[in-house]
């Protein structure tokens, strides 16, 4: 089972450690074999099927160190959000590492993230990330900020670990849209994995918010991946048919407040009127907030 490291000393031993005795042997080529590569999949714990798919994936991409950091990171949330009620399952997330092979889960306190303490204010004194436009659209725009609080931990966990690659869910499209962007961007030479987006049976993408819903609302929530799917199936008839079959879905869900339905490039600019697209929603099911996206073929 994987070691626990609470604090970034105790990281970066555990992480000399295992770069000096063979999971990771320096070549002398300027480069570690592939498949010694340290490997960072960075979460909020509460895991779930979503989260153990991501573990699975960096398991299968190296025989290396393969790290999983638990943070529920304060910078990304508005002081208006859920940051206190986000559930919180250390024990149940380390069963989790454990049966998918992590070597490491890096799970640090907000001190020793953020010294001297978290606050809004303090953080935008010092060096943060920048997300630029993108960050001001689909989910950027319901919350300012948000991506600023995303872009700046994760630039702090690949200053930790210094991984080779990472992996994140396609669940947070616009978040691994924005993570690629960064990391060319900031010249970060750190190779950014993609994983699909994993489902629950009649179609809920599986979200650590999901557990927030009663039963009512829960049957509510499957509206977004229904409407996606049907938007997919209409989507060789054009934009504006695509958009108006996944509208009558959502419209006609009570209980359902639309914050946005937006049909993109793959790279979240303007849908093209052939080829490989996106399409995203977010919605508010009684006081929780759920996103979802699925690829479109416009043809
Ligand atoms: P969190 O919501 O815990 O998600 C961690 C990773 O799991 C993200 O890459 C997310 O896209 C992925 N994920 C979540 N649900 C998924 C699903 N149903 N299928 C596949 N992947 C899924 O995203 C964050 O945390 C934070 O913003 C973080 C990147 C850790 C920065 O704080």
């Amino acid at each position: 089972s994987p070691v626990l490291a609470s604090t970034r000393e105790e990281l970066a031993d555990l992480l000399a450690h295992a770069r000096r005795s063979g999971r990771r042997v320096e070549t002398g080529a300027g480069r570690p074999p592939e498949d010694e590569r340290v490997c960072l999949v960075p979460t909020m714990g509460a895991l779930h099927e979503g989260h153990a798919s991501l573990i699975r994936t960096a398991r299968e991409a190296t025989a290396g160190p393969v790290v999983v950091s638990i943070f529920v990171n304060p910078m990304q949330f508005a002081p208006t959000e859920d940051l206190d009620r986000y559930p919180r399952t250390l024990d149940a997330d380390l069963e989790v590492c454990a049966a998918e092979g992590a070597d490491v889960v890096f799970a640090p306190s907000v001190e020793e993230m953020y010294p001297g303490g978290f606050s809004h204010d303090s953080v935008r004194d010092g060096v943060t990330v920048a997300p630029g436009a993108l960050g001001e659209i689909l989910d950027g725009a319901s919350r300012p900020g948000h991506f600023d609080g995303v872009l700046t931990v994760v630039a702090k966990l690949f200053g930790l670990v210094r991984p080779d690659l990472a992996v994140f869910g396609e669940k947070d499209y616009q978040q691994l849209t924005l993570i690629r962007r960064m990391v060319r961007d900031l010249c970060m030479g750190i190779e950014i994995v993609g994983a699909e987006t994993v489902r629950e049976p009649d179609g809920l993408a599986m979200s650590s918010r999901n557990r927030y819903l009663d039963a009512t609302e829960r049957r509510t929530a499957v509206a977004l991946s229904r409407a996606l799917r049907v938007a997919q199936e209409r989507a060789p008839y054009g934009v504006p048919a695509a958009r108006w079959a996944a509208m009558s879905i959502l419209n006609v869900e009570p209980g359902l407040e639309l914050d946005y339905l937006a049909l993109t490039s793959t790279d979240l600019g303007e849908a093209p009127e052939t080829g490989e697209g996106r399409i995203l929603v977010a919605a508010r099911v009684g006081t929780t907030r759920l996103i979802d996206n699925m690829p479109i073929a416009f043809d």
